[in-house]
């Protein structure tokens, strides 16, 4: 247990507060051997683009190990051990063969799933019983995703209904590292409250692409669990119409989060075309965030980029108009739990960190966490989604604000009951 920082009740008080507890060990810390880190290991995580696997391998680390990505000449994508078995040169430098990857250095080669099939000159029968570490992967939506925790325990891969709706593609708009832990990125996603704070910099200077004017207004904010993780619910008025927005955390890392595009003024039912995001660990001070977009399948040419979202902005400009990025890396390498005052606006941030030390326990007690799918060729609901709904104002300001929270929580509730985008899916 870490000590809580002082409360401050007094003017000039910083003398009292000038020491730093320590980070959330049980949360923050995802390498070998930690109560979080095997915890992560029980879910497929993205760890590489498909398309950047050409010729080249790639040295990545994730969740505190490195490992190389490769695509061998017949196609296939293998996840090994960046040492190589041998004597531990890296096999970013290994060549790529027509089956599995050669190390550089005494050209042992390996396939796929790390089976050693060639040792130039050596004697015996090592190289039949000696294998380098691989992890299993599956290429999806363009991406490479791995499974890195005990083989009898791989769950079966997390399909998402959101990318079955009929008319859309995925692409990818940016995968960027952050220089921080993954869990204060991750706070980001229950928190609706920061949109209208925040990213309205970005929306006067004309400079966002996630967001409209209407997100300037906080509107009345809730928070519900879904099967899967939870939603933030937002309730905003405009004009006649009352637009409930709800954007969802997937246990662990992943998330799916409506258009930034709409702005409620039409009426619709509800819009369950969502993009998907994960921060995946690289160790505990470092976050590889990836996005993915969900386009009309007509769009011929997708611009990549979402404004704030890297560190490449000149220093002065991210001063101006600071956004995501600026925001989340700067609450420290590992943002400290016991210095932090949870206010009403952080119930999501509340309920999300439940939720995963729930998942922890779980794997701690030998069970499934939850959101595991254990079931062949599930397709999980998604409950990232835009409503509108024509609804005339109420007659006073404060039966109007009760009238947009019970409508959110109606809306929501309706959504999750009926399987969110799955429903949705099946009726069309
Ligand atoms: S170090 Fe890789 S083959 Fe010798
Ligand atoms: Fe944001």
């Amino acid at each position: 247990m870490t000590t809580r920082a002082n409360f401050l009740d007094e003017p000039y008080g910083a003398y009292f507060h000038r020491e730093v507890p320590q980070p959330d060990d049980e949360l923050v810390r995802v390498g070998p051997g930690t109560p979080c880190g095997e915890y992560m290991r029980r879910f497929w995580h993205p760890v590489a683009v498909s398309d950047e696997l050409k010729d080249l391998p790639k040295a990545i680390r994730i969740l505190g190990e490195d490992l190389v990505v490769f695509r061998d000449q017949s196609g296939r994508v293998g996840l090994l051990e960046l040492h190589c078995a041998h004597r531990a040169t890296s096999l970013e430098f290994g060549l790529i063969e027509e089956r599995g990857i050669r190390c550089c250095y005494h050209g042992w080669v390996f396939d796929v799933d790390g089976k050693i099939l060639k040792m130039p000159g050596v004697e015996g029968t090592l190289k039949d019983r000696l294998y380098q570490g691989a992890y299993p992967v599956i290429e999806k939506w363009g991406l490479v995703f791995a499974y890195m925790g005990p083989p009898d325990k791989r769950p079966e891969f997390p399909d998402s209904a959101n990318f079955h709706i009929p008319g859309y593609q995925p692409a990818i708009p940016s995968v960027n590292i952050w220089p921080c832990n993954w869990l204060q990125a991750k706070d980001n996603n229950v928190d609706p409250a920061h949109a209208a704070i925040l990213h309205v910099w970005e929306i006067e200077n004309g400079v966002g692409t996630g967001f409209n004017p209407a997100f300037a207004d906080m509107g009345v904010m809730d928070w519900t669990e879904t099967p899967f993780g939870m939603v933030y619910i937002v309730t905003r008025r405009i004009n006649d119409n009352v637009w409930v927005r709800l954007g969802e955390f997937v246990l662990p890392i992943s998330m799916h989060i409506p258009t930034g595009k709409e702005n409620g003024q039409k009426a619709h039912d509800t819009d369950f075309v969502s993009g998907a995001g994960w921060l995946v660990p690289i160790d505990d001070e470092n976050t590889l965030r990836i996005d993915l977009a969900l386009i009309p399948d007509n769009v011929e040419r997708f611009k990549p980029g979402i404004y704030g979202q890297d560190g490449d902005r000149p220093y002065e400009l991210r001063q101006r108009i600071p956004s995501d990025y600026d925001a989340q890396v700067s609450e420290r390498p590992i943002a400290v739990h016991a210095m932090e005052r949870l206010v009403s606006t952080d119930k999501g941030v509340i309920m999300m960190r439940k939720q995963l030390r729930d998942g922890i326990k779980a794997v701690a007690r030998g069970e499934d966490p939850p959101g595991i799918i254990r079931e062949e060729h599930t397709i999980i609901p998604t409950y990232g989604s835009n409503t509108v709904l024509p609804i005339p104002l109420a007659p006073t300001e404060e039966e109007d604000q009760l009238l947009l929270k019970e409508t959110g929580k109606r809306v929501a509730a309706q959504i999750i009951n009926q399987g969110g985008s799955h429903k949705f899916i099946e009726d069309r």
